[in-house]
């Protein structure tokens, strides 16, 4: 399965049915910034999907999305949700080249081991046209880490995260710092990253 990590995926098999029966949000004020600045139709690749709840938001606003999660069993969950095919697609299986305008990846590239993250954003770099926009959140920290169900998290300080999406390659990195939770119920502070991608 990739590279995910063995703990990880083992969480995402076993709590896939219950993680997707979370509520569904009626709102997702970031997610709606994101799509302010995409032009109608706009081609989008969600990672991570999980249960497919933020592409359903995309799709029913009329992008062209592509969902997608290196896990089956979510992937499977984010089908029924979507009623549509949903990749099964590890991070480090990303292949494309110049396709996206867009790249949405919410709390799930926070599951990349800290010496793998270069490279992954590095595809994300290359499957991105131009000018594409990415977006990605992370849980904030100073050193790797596990949480009480033993899923990996890379934990990064701002500092350590925005010098991954360091210039030529990226333009206009920003990082919004913000406190909300989890599926562990823990009050969390996040990182919420967006870049683009140079020409
Ligand atoms: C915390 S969940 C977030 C799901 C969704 N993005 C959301 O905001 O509800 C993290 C997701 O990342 C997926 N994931 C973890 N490691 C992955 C990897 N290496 N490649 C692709 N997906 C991965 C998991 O299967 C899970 O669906």
């Amino acid at each position: 399965m990739g590279s995910i990590d063995a703990e990880t995926l083992k969480f995402y098999t076993r709590e896939a049915e219950a993680y997707c029966a979370q509520p569904l949000p009626a709102k997702n004020e970031r997610l709606d910034l994101f799509l302010a600045a995409l032009p109608a139709g706009a081609k989008i690749l969600e990672l991570g999907c999980g249960g497919g709840r933020d592409s359903r938001m995309m799709l029913a606003r009329g992008f062209d999305v592509t969902p997608t999660d290196g896990s089956p069993d979510m992937a499977r969950q984010a089908e029924k949700l979507l009623g549509r095919p949903v990749a099964v697609l590890p991070f480090d299986q990303l292949d494309g080249n110049g396709i996206y305008d867009a790249v949405w990846a919410n709390a799930c590239l926070l599951h990349i081991p800290r010496p793998k993250l270069s490279a992954v954003l590095w595809r994300i770099h290359r499957a991105l046209k131009a000018g594409g926009i990415f977006y990605a959140s992370f849980k904030a920290g100073k050193a790797e880490g596990r949480d009480r169900f033993q899923r990996y998290y890379n934990y990064p300080s701002r500092d350590w995260l925005l010098s991954r999406y360091a210039p030529p390659g990226w333009m206009s990195a920003q990082i919004d710092e913000a406190c909300g939770g989890g599926y562990d119920g823990e009050k969390t502070d996040w990182l919420h990253v967006t870049a683009i991608r140079t020409a």
